[in-house]
């Protein structure tokens, strides 16, 4: 619409123009020729009277003179007549004019003067009349008085108006159909061909083919589409070759690696490409509000952590949250960008929440609903209606942007975690033909637990509109495949692991998350040793021996527990005073939820109170480094640290655990880890702890302190060996393997 105004707006400016100008110069004409008109009637009134009047002042007859003067009341438009004497005083005068008595009138004693008739515009109160004065002269050629006779002018400005008027309205009627016309040929030929040209774009980027949607425009924007068309038409059968090639090289390689997980995608999905959902984006732009200057940042989230590189290897699509307050300046027209931003590997696409939506579905019924529910620490759930019906507003919102994505045959779409739960269910409706995987990142609990959500059954349902459920461990997916028999009417199948509900089946999988499997952070070994040198001189550290924790800070991650755990330690072997430090790397998380927000003032009371009590000099035991920290930032302290604590009260999986093991390159360090995480399942070579039980903790931290160099290196080596074998992209591929295996009832 902009562009079409550019091109009519001169036009119509001229148009507007050219009226103005002809109109005034028309209604100056019919003015000039309409007084000319009034002027003439007045003139010859006068001089129709000039006779009599001549006789009545001759005669002094003023009955005649009133006579005369009343005698013009009849006329049209005409206002009034007055006789004068030689001396410009009122004789007679039309009695419905009187009022004109009371008007100066100088030029009176000018016709007097000079003889000469006199035609003038005059004002009087709020009207505009024509004043002609006529000397009447006597025989003896002195004047012996004058006639006046006033005339009306209103007529004259009313057909001006009405000029003015017919002028506008022809312009007005002109501009409408100039506008009406013009319209009509843009959206002949630029909007129409451009719409249709659109839509052929969108089917072919679905890949649908050219037999179904021929290319209908001619002319040059027919050439432009035949070009995409062989540009197309290569890529496909580039792509074709790479599949081929790929599944060839599958067959050779034994660990998985980026580019085996990327020959994998190719053979299995062939043209079709990775949809992953989830809430968290792997890119966050911020801005600082105090410089204004903004950076890009990964967000502290196991999600990004583990599908960020499957993204990098074999693209795709992400679709997530856009939550950085500076997401919307780094967008193009379709919400995308491509990530990582100085290495475009696949596309991020941005979805925009309202403070409504995020607040009712991330804050609500996410993170004060569902995440405690699922996690056994005690914190009780809240679950409020308008909560929920903000998150199923959410989901759909989800379920279009990914339909608008999505290819024309059979598309892969990977949905991550419990803010999606209704998200399969949503997406079959419009497209059964999708293939739909789910992984639940946290644990699942028991059916009793799971019940008290007053939704549940909403939530399974829509759960169980995906083909295949992953959960960490087998023991979350017994808790699922019960809680489905038990809180809905479906059968759940135990030897194939599956549940079937109103004829559809769902395919329930254990698929324990991992990382990349080697250590890409922090440089090479000797920038790293370097990085590590100036942690210490920073904080004092040299000599030390480092205990490292990294954490969202969350009530699910035993922080508190790991900080009395600490202070037991210290209180029980006091020869470790002055001897060690617990670096804590902590990043506030879902600060707009109380228990989150009055987590982290406990944790700062308890750390400052720890520090206090066991303070010598310059040293503390804790030290407590509550901010964002990137991956790079990260790796330093992990290959520092003699050892790690993960305390998490109950964890999915927990990667925190993984990336210490795979930035130990040294095998010189040892993994405190609870046993109710899943990673305790693959981690037997950790020292397990109960993080509940203080003093067991304390003493775990003395055992990981005091153990043989050797069997720290053998426990480390065991824990790598795991990490490197069982990595992200094996995971990645057991996922998409099943997926693309499954068969249904
Ligand atoms: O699976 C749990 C999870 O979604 C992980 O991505 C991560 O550990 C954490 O929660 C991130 O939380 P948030 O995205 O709410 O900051």
């Amino acid at each position: 619409m902009k562009k079409i105004l550019l091109f009519i707006l001169p036009i119509l400016i001229i148009i507007g123009a050219a009226f103005t100008i002809f109109g005034t110069i028309q209604v100056r004409f019919e003015e000039e020729k309409l007084i000319d008109d009034v002027q003439r009637k007045a003139k010859s009134i006068a001089e129709s009277m000039e006779l009599s009047v001549k006789h009545v002042l001759e005669n002094n007859d003023l009955k005649n003179a009133n006579y005369l003067v009343e005698k013009f009341q009849t006329r049209e438009r005409l206002q009034g007549c007055v006789i004068y004497d030689k001396e410009g005083k009122v004789f007679a005068i039309t009695s419905r004019f009187l009022d004109w008595k009371e008007k100066e009138k100088p030029y009176l004693r000018e016709v007097l003067q000079t003889k000469e008739p006199r035609g003038e515009i005059e004002q009087f109160k709020e009207y505009t009349v024509y004043s002609y004065v006529l000397p009447i002269v006597g025989d003896n050629n002195s004047v012996i008085g004058l006639v006046e006779v006033i005339h009306d002018t209103s007529y004259v400005f009313t057909r001006l108006a009405e000029l003015w008027r017919r002028i506008s309205s022809t312009l007005i009627i002109l501009v409408v159909l100039i506008v009406l016309i013009s319209m009509f040929l843009h959206k002949q030929i630029f909007v129409l061909p451009v719409l249709r040209l659109t839509e052929w774009f969108k089917h072919f980027q679905k890949g649908e083919t050219d037999a179904n949607h021929p290319i209908k425009e001619k002319g040059e924007l027919g050439k432009l589409a035949s070009e995409v068309e062989q540009v197309a038409l290569s890529l496909r059968v580039a792509r074709k070759t790479m599949s081929d090639v790929a599944s060839e090289r599958l067959q050779k390689e034994e660990l998985w690696t980026e580019t085996k997980l990327r020959d994998l995608i190719n053979a299995k999905l062939g043209d079709n490409a990775l949809f992953v959902v989830s809430n968290r984006e792997p890119f966050m732009h911020v801005m600082d509000e105090a410089t204004g200057t903004v950076s890009c940042i990964r967000p502290a989230s196991g999600v990004v952590t583990a599908i960020h590189p499957i993204l990098c290897a074999c693209g795709g699509t992400w679709i997530s949250h856009g939550g950085g307050n500076a997401d919307k300046k780094f967008v193009n027209s379709k919400d995308k960008l491509g990530v990582p931003p100085e290495d475009n590997r696949y596309i991020l696409k941005r979805v925009w929440l309202s403070k409504e939506e995020e607040d009712g579905y991330y804050y609500g019924f996410s993170n004060e609903g569902l995440w405690p529910l699922c996690h056994n620490t005690h914190t009780r759930p809240i679950f409020r209606e308008e909560d929920w019906l903000m998150y199923k507003k959410v989901n759909q919102k989800f379920a279009d942007s990914v339909l608008e994505e999505l290819p024309a045959q059979s598309p892969f779409i990977f949905i991550q975690d419990y803010h999606f739960t209704l998200l399969g269910e949503m997406i079959k409706e419009k497209r059964p033909d999708a293939k739909i995987a789910l992984f639940w990142h946290i644990p699942w609990p028991t059916p009793e637990a799971f019940q008290i959500c007053p939704y549940h059954k909403e939530i399974l349902e829509g759960m169980l509109g995906c083909d295949l459920i992953g959960f960490h461990v087998k023991n979350h997916c017994n808790n699922f495949l019960d809680t489905a028999n038990r809180l809905l009417e479906s059968r759940v199948d135990t030897e194939k692991f599956s549940v079937v509900r109103s004829g559809k089946e769902t395919f329930v999988r254990a698929f324990p998350i991992s990382i990349n499997g080697h250590s890409d952070q922090g440089g090479s070994g000797a920038e790293q040793q370097q990085q590590i040198e100036k942690l210490r001189q920073e904080f004092n550290l040299q000599g030390m021996i480092v205990g490292v924790g990294v954490d969202r800070i969350d009530y699910t991650k035993g922080i508190v527990e790991r900080i009395l755990a600490i202070d037991r330690f210290l209180e029980k072997n006091p020869q470790y005073r002055k001897k060690f430090v617990f670096v804590q790397l902590a990043a506030p998380s879902r600060t707009h939820i109380k228990r989150y927000h009055d987590l982290i003032a406990e944790i700062d009371e308890l750390v400052e109170k720890k520090n206090w009590k066991h303070m010598d000099g310059n040293w503390k035991p804790i030290l407590y480094l509550k901010r964002h920290f990137s991956a790079d930032e990260i790796a330093p302290y992990y290959a520092m640290a003699d050892l790690c604590i993960v305390s998490s009260l109950h964890d999915g999986m927990n990667l925190v655990a993984k990336e210490y093991v795979a930035e130990k390159r040294d095998c010189q360090g040892i993994l405190i880890l609870s046993q109710f995480t899943g990673a305790a399942r693959e981690f037997t070579d950790a020292i397990l702890v109960n993080p509940y039980s203080i003093e067991e903790f304390a003493d775990s931290i003395r055992q990981a302190i005091e153990m043989p160099a050797e069997e720290k290196q053998k426990r480390m080596r065991n824990m790598r060996k795991i990490v490197s074998e069982n990595n992200v992209y094996r995971w990645a591929a057991n996922i998409i393997t099943d997926l693309t295996a499954l068969k249904k009832v």
